[in-house]
Parts: C-alpha cells; sequence; structure tokens
C-alpha cells in the first residue's frame, strides 16, 4: 500500500481509496443533511451567512483566482479551540460554527461525520509519511490545534455550463483534501504528465484524496499538489463534501529537515507561517482583486 500511495502521490497527486473505514452511514447522514439545508428558501440560508469577522457558515459568493464560482457552500470548523490564540492569530478566537436550525439533526450529522473523516485523514498522513521514508507519526504533531475545516457544496445546474466552472481551476492550500462526491460527477484533474483534465469518475462510498500545497512543500517537491476544477452541467445539481486537513495556525511550513541535504537536495522553498497563508488566500477568495492571489510558488527560492 505504501508504494502504490507513493506512486499515486509522485503521478498524480490525487488517488481514491475504498474500505477506508468511514462508516457509510455518516455519509449518508451527513448528503442529506447538506440536500435538506440547500434546499431551504435563500432567506432561511442567510440566518447562518459569513461576515467579516467570522469566515465561518453559509455563502454563494465565493471567487477562485478573482472569478465568481457557480456554487453556494456551508463550512465548518472541524476542532473549535480555546488554544487558537497563539501569538499572532487573535483574530481567528473569533472563528465559531453557524449551524442552521433546519434541517432537524444537521449538526450531529456534520459533527459525527467530521469525526470519521479526521481519523481517515491521520491515516492517510501516517502512510505519506512512510512514503517519504519518515516514522509513521513523524507528521502528527503538526496537527495537534488543527484548522482544518468541512465544506457542503451545492453546485446547482447551470443554463450555460460551457460559460462557467463550479470552482475554477485551482490547487488547495492545506495538506490534504479527503472528499466525497456524489455520484453526478464533474471534478477534473489536471494530468501531470500532458496537462490534459481528467474527469474523475464517481465511485460509490469512496473518497477522493489529494496533495495539498504543504504536502508539496514539506516533501521539497517531491510530491506536487495537482490543479483541479469543477465542471458544471445544466441537468444536474451536484453535491461534495471536502475535508481540508490544515495544520495548526502557527505551523511555519518549510521543506522538512530530514529531506534536505544542502549539496545534493537543497530546500525548494523558504518557510511560510500557515495562518497568514491561510488568511491572505481567504480574504482574497471573496473579492475580486486586482492582483493574483497567494501561492506556494510566491515562496520557492531563487536558485
Ligand atoms: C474544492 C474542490 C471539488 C469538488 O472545494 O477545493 O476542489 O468536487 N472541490 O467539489
Ligand atoms: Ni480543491
Amino acid at each position: 500500500m505504501v508504494a502504490e500511495v507513493e506512486a499515486a502521490c509522485r503521478d498524480w497527486g490525487f488517488f481514491q481509496v475504498i474500505n477506508h473505514g468511514v462508516p457509510s452511514e455518516l455519509l449518508d447522514n451527513i448528503m442529506a443533511a447538506s440536500k435538506g439545508f440547500f434546499a431551504l428558501p435563500a432567506e432561511e440560508k442567510r440566518r447562518v451567512k459569513r461576515d467579516e469577522v467570522n469566515p465561518l457558515g453559509y455563502y454563494d459568493t465565493e471567487h477562485t483566482k478573482n472569478v465568481r464560482d457557480w456554487k453556494e457552500v456551508l463550512d465548518f470548523i472541524v476542532e473549535e479551540l480555546p488554544g487558537l490564540a497563539e501569538p499572532g492569530t487573535d483574530e481567528f478566537r473569533s472563528f465559531r460554527n453557524r449551524w442552521p436550525e433546519y434541517p432537524p439533526g444537521f449538526r450531529e450529522a456534520c459533527e459525527k461525520y467530521a469525526k470519521a473523516v479526521n481519523e481517515l485523514a491521520f491515516k492517510l498522513l501516517e502512510l505519506i509519511a512512510l512514503t517519504l521514508g519518515l516514522p509513521a507519526k513523524r507528521l502528527n504533531g503538526f496537527f495537534k490545534d488543527q484548522s482544518s475545516f468541512m465544506r457542503l457544496n451545492h453546485y446547482p445546474p447551470c443554463p450555460s455550463p460551457h460559460l462557467a466552472l463550479g470552482v475554477g481551476r485551482h490547487k488547495d492550500a492545506g495538506a490534504l483534501t479527503i472528499l466525497a462526491q456524489d455520484d453526478v460527477g464533474g471534478l477534473d484533474v489536471k494530468r501531470q504528465s500532458d496537462g490534459e483534465w481528467i474527469r474523475v469518475k464517481p465511485i460509490p462510498n469512496s473518497y477522493i484524496i489529494n496533495v495539498g500545497d504543504i504536502i508539496q512543500v514539506w516533501s521539497n517537491d517531491k510530491y506536487e499538489s495537482a490543479e483541479h476544477r469543477v465542471s458544471v452541467n445544466s441537468e444536474r445539481e451536484r453535491f461534495s463534501i471536502p475535508f481540508f486537513f490544515n495544520p495548526a495556525r502557527y505551523v511555519t511550513v518549510q521543506p522538512l529537515a530530514e529531506l534536505i541535504d544542502e549539496k545534493k537536495s537543497p530546500a525548494k522553498f523558504n518557510a511560510y507561517n500557515w495562518g497568514e497563508f491561510f488568511k491572505a488566500r481567504k480574504n482574497s477568495n471573496f473579492k475580486k482583486l486586482e492582483v493574483e492571489n497567494i501561492q506556494i510558488y510566491h515562496f520557492k527560492k531563487v536558485v
């Protein structure tokens, strides 16, 4: 399995897992909760709308690379920690989950699912550490006080699907993404060998895993965070649920010391603070800006 995960991370940055240990009823329950929530009237959904101070909750105006996405979402964090008040991260203390009143059981379905997927995330993290020739638990410490969050995505049918994207092309900024999708399909991954967009075929009760920017930096470019996007269609609405597995906000992200050798394989990135990076990216996702949003290649070392 380590060899298979290593090949998938290296050649694609994406893979699917089955027999993953997340009970299927937890996924069924959160999918039903998500459908129930997005079917509510707009004014009901806006009761849990995000605002400038607290970015969690419902919104339908996210931008990717300054272009508005054809979707609506609800975000919640996985661990609401008093420990978020690390130096320089005070504003994160205002992050609080907003739970809608309807449908009944929404919060419980989300929390139970998040707990199970979080366990899967740690199993995958340990596998990936092994693929890098490191002890299984080498990366776990970065996830004490983790800043992971879960997103419910709803992509409504689009009358002109060739003119819009559910999510524009992008790379996920965190460590790992664990995505559940329904049977509609629409996620396209950019193949590294030739740059073609490849549609990921939905497999019932499976998860799509992708390497994020942080693992790219930790691995010093052994693995690349793959570009992907979401296409929409005019017939069917689509639901997906990514779990963005992210380290603590105070973590300094840099190539792992064990993988660096001054002569043979020098570090390819300068260090950066995860909380600052996340904040800069998040803010830009709600505005049309004149400038490109933050990317890890801004931290590439000049050689
Ligand atoms: C994302 C994303 C894929 C999907 O939200 O970052 O890539 O299928 N979503 O919804
Ligand atoms: Ni993504």
